[in-house]
């Protein structure tokens, strides 16, 4: 596909040492450094114990030196770290030195597959083929990313793998039936690859044994200008949405889709995130800032197009965002710390508005609402999604 902007990575990066060429497998056995080196484009290490069980962190290494640090609880995205425009790299993504501080300091959902149905569900209720199913309403008055121990929160089976792509973390689970109060025992696979274009793949597979609902996504944090490195307000932001879904004063969607055209929810252009996140809106008092999903122009099912872009003017990052879903979730941190900000990794802090979520997804409380797409899916059929998150300079 044609893209807006062609990425390049400067020729400092080219110096720095090439891990994926290699055709074999990561080698478990020989992962104890933290050092990059030439045949060890995936690395395993340990990175905590959760519920007595030891989780480990895959460390996926593209030909350029890009980074990706993935762990097996809750699939989480730990760090994504590549160069700016002047070849500094820092890691762009929020998170945690451990994989217990998850648990300890109640992670905001830092990096994780959301599921079994990311977003919300009104009243954590909705009914198939005639029967009512009750969820959680772990945020008040509604389901949010799956209730109380959402797939964010479960240990993972994990199968490094190096493939003709690059390097790869295969993630499997089996959802047992009535788990969460949802129906279906529920497979689902996701597979993370980190391109040689510098793009964190993320393809997502499920099937169920009972007709159920879903909707899958990762929740990573970006910040261009580094984790910790302030707010994002400066940075630029395009998504290809010519309507959004307004929300109601708990965010579940009223259900109509109005033009974004002449409202602070318009990205169709390249925007600065805070240039109109003050006005007085009532979309934006409802979510707090922006927190709503965009409907993603001519998406079609199984199509990956261009659905968001964000530059950050001071380091020069780009982020490209392609996905095959039929919405995207943007959320800017409202519901980071004010006053006291979190400890994060590597002693940097995280505050309000620091960090910015675009979540692949279909619409929220799509269970509820018939004229939004289907997150049904029925015994016999195949979940898919893919959405890349690629890193560039620009
Ligand atoms: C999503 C929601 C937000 C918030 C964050 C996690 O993006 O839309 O309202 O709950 O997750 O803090």
């Amino acid at each position: 596909m044609k893209r807006p902007y062609r990425i390049h990575f400067i020729a400092a990066l080219l110096a720095l040492p090439f891990g994926a060429c290699q055709e074999e497998k990561a080698d478990s056995s020989s992962n104890e450094s933290s050092t990059v080196s030439d045949s060890n484009a995936i690395k395993e290490e340990p990175f905590g114990t959760i519920d007595g069980q030891e989780v480990q962190l895959y460390t996926l290494t593209n030909e350029n030196g890009v980074v990706a640090k993935i762990m097996n609880y809750g699939g989480i995205v730990v760090s994504f770290i590549a160069p700016d425009k002047d070849g500094n790299l820092a890691d762009v993504v929020l998170g945690f030195d451990s994989a217990d501080e998850y648990v300890s300091k109640e992670s905001p959902y830092f990096g994780c597959i959301a599921g079994r149905y990311a977003n919300r569900i009104a009243k954590g209720k909705f009914t198939i083929d005639g029967k009512e199913y009750t969820l959680a309403t772990n945020n008040d008055p509604n389901h949010l990313h799956g209730g109380d121990k959402g797939f964010d929160k479960r240990i993972w089976d994990a199968e490094p793998k190096m493939t003709p792509d690059g390097p790869s973390l295969k993630l499997h689970r089996v959802s047992p039936d009535g788990e969460e109060g949802y129906p279906g025992n529920l497979d689902t696979t996701v597979t993370y690859t980190l391109t040689d274009d510098n793009g964190l793949k993320i393809d997502y597979e499920a099937t169920t044994d009972k007709p159920t609902v879903l909707n899958l996504t990762n929740h990573s944090y970006f910040n261009l200008g580094g984790h910790g490195s302030g707010t994002i307000l400066d940075h630029e932001l395009m998504i290809a949405a010519d309507r959004y879904t307004p929300i109601d004063a708990t965010s579940i969607p009223l259900g109509d889709l109005p033009s974004v055209e002449g409202t602070p929810f318009d990205f169709r252009k390249p925007t600065p995130i805070g240039a109109r996140i003050g006005e007085d809106n009532e979309q934006l008092k409802n979510g707090l800032g922006y927190d709503h999903n965009f409907v993603i122009k001519d998406s079609r099912d199984g199509k990956l197009q261009l659905v968001a872009t964000v530059h950050d003017p001071d380091s020069g990052r780009l982020l490209e965002v392609e996905s095959d879903e039929p919405g995207l979730q943007l959320y800017v941190g409202n519901f980071l710390p004010k006053d006291d900000p979190m400890q994060g990794k590597d002693g940097k802090t995280y505050g309000y508005r620091e960090a910015f979520c675009l979540e692949a997804q279909t619409f929220p409380d799509s269970p509820n609402q018939t004229q939004f797409p289907s997150p049904v899916l029925r015994p016999g059929e195949t979940y898919h999604q893919t959405t890349i998150y690629r890193l560039g300079v620009k």
